[in-house]
């Protein structure tokens, strides 16, 4: 496997000069570390011994929790690497099991590898037939992010005992499964809530193709897939495959960190991927959009966002890392054009009222000066759309994506040397040490 590959570029940290940190006459000398490219950091693993202080970063916008090989990105930049090839180059020549094939083992797979992966993941995508009275036990209304999650993490009770997350075969076995069966679960998901049969999936398909065809096939019809659609279906898995230590992937690691059964890992790496600052948010461009509904009201809506206490953010826009434009956003653009022409759709109105929304905020000084720029999400949900598929639907397959950067991260957490629970420390400002009174006591 690519794993063992000599020829990649050696990321084993150069030490750099140390950081100096005091505290009244008291002085501590912390080690600063150097990456491949990037920032470098300061080890602060002494800091309590040396001084007796910790350091405070909520929200973690600050601390690099990991070292990792598997994504870089420079958000002032713009740029988003995977393995260090530029996504745009991935997005627009590689496929998603190729991509997932780089994030989980390093390099891109030579011909041989590649088919190998694509027949295991095949063989992996069928659901064991007790799955299936999982679904019965949701409304029929239920979202499906919550029968994803909830499904997800009842595979765990079908693979548990077999599994060791000390032996690399184990781990790679566990990887290879979610990646193959989320997409079934994704799609059975969507059947569920239509009241259709659900679809098995077809050895005879790509994986983008077979998940189309697991959404859209009915016993009464022939699905043809359209290939300009797949190939959309492709890229948007690509786009969202990985994203360094966002929400859910630090989620999936913490998790991770504890030993946990890997498929409940990645159940709650679903849960935190859910909110609307994360993954949720393709859904909530949608519903915004909608509630804009005309040109004439973006002015009023702007001033509503730009209004603090109004609550109302624009939806789509911003990002805790780019604070330049977001390359995945460009490539989306794109590929919505290349869906409407496909499709002949009419042009979707919607469509023009986010060219407008974006226009007019990224003139405004308000998004000018915060660095706020349409991120993936704000074209992603029309191109969805456009494939026919649901609102409800959008960050589920956010998750069918990302389940590739989730276990590709899981595996280089465990097989990080020293790797051991990931717990924080806080500033605790709460009542200092008082005696309990009894109700006799109290006011
Ligand atoms: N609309 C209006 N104002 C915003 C927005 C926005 N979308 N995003 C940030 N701001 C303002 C925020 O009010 C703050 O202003 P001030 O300095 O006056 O208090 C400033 O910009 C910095 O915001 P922040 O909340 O400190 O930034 P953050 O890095 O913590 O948040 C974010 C990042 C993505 C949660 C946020 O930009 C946001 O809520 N965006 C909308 C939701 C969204 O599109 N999420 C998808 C992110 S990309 C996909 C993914 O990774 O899941």
């Amino acid at each position: 496997m690519a794993d063992n590959d000599t020829n990649r570029p050696d990321t084993t940290q150069k030490m750099s000069p140390s950081a100096t940190i005091s505290i009244g006459t008291r002085q501590a000398e912390l080690p600063v570390r150097s990456g491949t490219i990037g920032p470098d950091v300061v080890d602060i693993r002494k800091l309590a011994q040396d001084l007796g202080v910790y350091s405070f970063d909520p929200g973690y916008g600050e601390t690099a929790s990991c070292q990792s090989s598997i994504t870089y990105i420079d958000g002032d930049e713009g740029v988003l690497l995977h393995r260090g090839y530029p996504i745009d180059q991935l997005a627009m020549n590689a496929s998603f099991p190729e991509v997932a094939y780089l994030l989980l083992y390093g390099e891109l797979p030579n011909a041989q590898e590649y088919c190998d992966f694509r027949e295991n993941l095949k063989e992996h995508a069928l659901l064991h037939e007790q799955i299936r009275n999982f679904f019965n036990g949701f409304r029929r209304d239920a979202h499906p992010m919550a029968i994803l999650c909830g499904t997800v993490g009842a595979l765990s009770a079908f693979y548990h005992d077999g599994i060791d997350i000390s032996n690399p075969a184990s781990r790679d076995l566990s990887a290879r499964r979610l990646i193959a069966k989320v997409p079934t679960i994704a799609a059975w998901a969507y059947k569920y809530s239509q009241g259709e049969p659900f679809v098995y999936p077809n050895d005879d398909y790509s994986f983008s193709e077979n998940f189309l065809a697991m959404m859209f096939s009915r016993p009464n019809t022939r699905y043809r897939v359209n290939p300009v659609l797949a190939r959309a279906m492709d890229r948007i898995f690509i786009l969202h495959a990985d994203h360094e230590q966002n929400a859910s992937t630090s989620t999936v690691r913490l998790v991770g960190s504890t030993g946990a059964n890997p498929f409940a890992c990645i159940a709650a790496g679903i849960a935190a991927l859910w909110g609307p600052a994360h993954g949720g948010a393709n859904e909530a461009v949608l519903a915004m959009l909608e509630q804009i509904g005309k040109r004439e009201n973006i002015p009023a809506f702007i001033e509503q966002v730009k209004n603090r206490e109004s609550g109302v953010r624009l939806m789509g826009f911003g990002h805790r890392v780019y604070k330049n434009f977001d390359p995945r956003a460009k490539i989306l653009q794109q590929t919505y054009h290349e869906v409407v022409s496909e499709l002949k759709l009419a042009h979707d109105p919607m469509f023009d009222l986010a060219i407008e929304l974006e226009r007019i905020a990224v003139e405004d000084p308000y998004f000018i000066q915060r660095k706020l720029y349409p991120n993936v999400d704000f074209y992603s949900g029309l191109i969805l759309r456009a494939l026919g598929i649901p609102t409800s639907m959008f960050t589920v397959l956010f998750a069918v994506a990302r389940t590739v950067g989730w276990v590709s991260q899981w595996r280089e957490m465990i097989e990080e040397p020293g790797q051991r629970i990931g717990r924080p420390r806080q500033l605790y400002t709460g009542a200092a040490r008082r005696d309990f009174r009894p109700f006799s006591n109290r006011n």
